[in-house]
């Protein structure tokens, strides 16, 4: 019994020792960790800029189907009614988006009641009013948002998508 005593102090002590190497390790890599010098890039990819509508031609919650980059990528813009990050326009309310699923490529319908882009086909809910950011779903990426723009006579222009278009290899054209 006592041999039995002896060996659970032993085993204690090379526990406690084992915590101070293990603290003095740690302390040591997080003063010797290299810094990043730059702050992440932001996830933006230009495209070439194209006037999507006009902020006269736009009501609240009622959608109007656009298509950005190209006419092969459609999209829409919708003014919200209160203002949201990254919102454009006098009331920094409207926002544009793709409309392709990004998990497998359905069509997204707004519904206005809880201000998302909702897919039929495997029932992903993306959020307008927080840059398109997936609320429920499948998709590995939130919903690709228009870098949007506003010019004197109320054109509204886009001049970039913040994510990966659903079916291609990259956001280049
Ligand atoms: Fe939209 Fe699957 S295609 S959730």
């Amino acid at each position: 019994m006592k041999r039995c005593d002896l060996m659970v102090e032993v085993g204690r002590r090379r526990f406690l020792g084992g915590l101070g190497v293990a603290a003095a390790g740690a302390a040591a890599a997080a003063t010797t960790a290299p810094q990043a010098d730059a702050a992440p890039a932001p996830a933006l990819v230009e495209y070439p800029s194209r006037r999507l509508a006009n902020l006269s031609q736009l009501k609240v919650d009622e959608p109007l189907a656009v298509a950005y980059p190209d006419k092969d990528a459609p999209g829409v813009l919708i003014k919200l009614g209160t203002r949201v990050p990254g919102g454009v326009g006098p009331d920094g309310d409207v926002v544009g988006y793709s409309t392709v699923c990004p998990h497998k490529g359905f069509p997204l319908a707004y519904v206005k009641e809880d201000k998302t882009l909702s897919c039929p086909g495997h029932y992903a809910r993306y959020d307008c009013e927080k840059g398109g950011q997936q609320i429920w779903g499948h998709a590995t990426q939130n919903l690709a948002q228009y870098a949007l723009r506003v010019d004197g006579k109320g054109d509204i222009h886009a001049d970039g998508v913040d994510e990966l278009l659903y079916g291609r290899l990259s956001n280049v054209l």
